[in-house]
């Protein structure tokens, strides 16, 4: 592909951390964003433009998980979804980002340190929830896929369990990730959650997963062992470009699966 046809990523000057337990550290994350004004994990807005927007009205409150230096926010808003609240644990990306939103203009977006594993908002604040590889970083140091540590089990369970109270009974929670729907499809279908699991996935080579998951939807007969349901969605990838090494460094332990074994 040709330079000039890539997405405007800003790269970062060095791969990823030596470890990839550093992804579970905030001081890692804040020294990180200290030099990194943006960067985009897994992929930037233009690949899942098309899914976000049968999920996400013009008036939709939406509450962002672990906005890091991502520009998704600043997509979304220059699309006419103003609602928006953004939160990260680390301190450094939280601060950068509420200057770059006011340098745009964009006064209205709620930028807040917060912690997505104990979020302090009321219950049904929002109408859409949406992470971006965040929900992944749980995971990067959890054993094995099929028997993950029970840390990262109670973390992921937290972090759900706030999504869903914070969600309107309507509400959606999009999960843009890595992570694949047999290692997901126990964590959304626990018999406390109400919502309906759905996904899609996007990109090509290497497919990321986009994650639906409608409050309230849930239906009679699904269990924990039922099946994470794949929507037909019609593809659409702008760029067949590489992953880059960090990609790789981060999922180190998500394996590749093919069509049928999902
Ligand atoms: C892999 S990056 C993804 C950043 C961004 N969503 C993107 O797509 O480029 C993970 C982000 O989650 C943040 N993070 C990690 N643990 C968190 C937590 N418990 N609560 C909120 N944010 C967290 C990190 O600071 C980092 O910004």
């Amino acid at each position: 592909m040709d330079e000039s046809e890539k997405p405007s990523e800003a790269k970062r000057s060095t791969v990823g951390p030596p470890s990839v337990s550093a992804y579970l550290d905030p001081n890692y994350w804040n020294e990180r964003f200290a030099s990194e004004d943006h960067y985009e994990w897994l992929k930037d807005y233009s690949h899942f433009r098309h899914l976000i927007h049968q999920h996400i009205k013009h008036d939709s409150s939406v509450l962002e998980l672990g906005c890091g230096s991502s520009q998704l926010c600043d997509e979304l808003y220059e699309e006419g979804i103003t609602d928006l609240t953004c939160i990260d644990l680390s301190a450094v990306a939280v601060h950068k980002m509420q200057k770059r939103l006011l340098s745009k203009g964009y006064k209205d977006i709620n930028v807040l340190q917060g912690d997505m594993l104990n979020l302090s908002f009321a219950d049904e604040s929002f109408d859409v929830v949406i992470e971006k590889g965040t929900m992944d970083v749980l995971f990067v140091d959890s054993g094995d896929p099929w028997n993950p540590r029970p840390e990262a089990v109670n973390k992921a369970k937290a972090m759900l369990q706030g999504v869903h109270r914070v969600l309107k009974p309507h509400g959606t929670f999009i999960s843009i990730a890595f992570g694949q729907p047999h290692f997901r499809r126990p964590l959304f279908n626990a018999p406390e959650f109400t919502w309906s699991t759905d996904y899609t996935t996007f990109g090509d080579g290497f497919h990321y997963f986009f994650y639906i998951l409608r409050k309230g939807c849930k239906s009679l007969d699904a269990d924990a062992d039922a099946d994470v349901k794949k929507v037909d969605t019609p593809s659409l990838c702008l760029y067949q470009d590489e992953l880059d090494d960090e990609d790789y460094l981060f999922r180190t332990n998500i394996d590749e699966c093919d069509d049928d074994q999902r």
